[in-house]
């Protein structure tokens, strides 16, 4: 027997289609960490980690969205869990770097990022991003990220 939330993804799969032209046509670009960019320079408030992990925390992320890691001098590379948590930059799966600071998100899940300089990424120069289908839109209730925001 189908569940209720089982029902929900299957109608969803139905308009795969149209979800996909959806998230194609709304696919957004973010500056990551607004403002204060991409580096390890520690807001005040806040170690470099939890801003942005909070910054992340903020955006829902859809396939298709582009992140802006906007700093020329920074290297940023896309990493698997283990070299997030210990800072291993040797086995980037992708580096960003110079002009080519974009990264599209193509899949779904986590992704890690950490700044190429091993001593940045100790220094909480990392971030985690979660890319979610776009039936999420219907079945979350979105406005809990403008309840963070306040
Ligand atoms: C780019 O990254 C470098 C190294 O972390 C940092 O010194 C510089 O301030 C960053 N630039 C911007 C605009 O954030
Ligand atoms: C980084 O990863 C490589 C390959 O997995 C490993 O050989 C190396 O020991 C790691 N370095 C550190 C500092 O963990
Ligand atoms: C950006 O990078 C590309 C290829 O790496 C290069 O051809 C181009 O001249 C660069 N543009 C600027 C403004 O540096
Ligand atoms: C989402 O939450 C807001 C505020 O709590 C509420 O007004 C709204 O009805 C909710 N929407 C859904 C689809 O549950």
């Amino acid at each position: 027997m189908a569940s209720p939330s089982t029902a929900r993804v299957s109608f969803c799969n139905l308009f795969l289609f149209v979800c996909t032209a959806t998230s194609i046509a709304s696919a957004a670009e973010y500056i990551v960490g607004d403002e204060r960019g991409w580096n390890n320079r520690s807001p005040p408030a806040l170690p470099n980690e939890l801003f942005y992990t909070w910054w992340a925390d903020l955006h829902t992320f859809y396939v298709g969205d582009r992140l802006n890691f906007n700093n020329e001098t920074d290297t940023v590379q896309l990493v698997n869990r283990k070299d997030y948590i210990n800072c291993n930059t040797s086995n980037p799966i992708q580096e960003l770097k110079g002009n080519n600071t974009v990264f599209e998100l193509r899949k779904l899940g986590y992704h890690h990022f950490i700044s190429g300089e091993a001593d940045n990424c100790l220094a909480g120069q990392k971030m985690m991003v979660l890319v979610v289908h776009d039936g999420y839109k219907r079945t979350h209730n979105d406005s809990k990220s403008a309840a963070r925001v306040v």
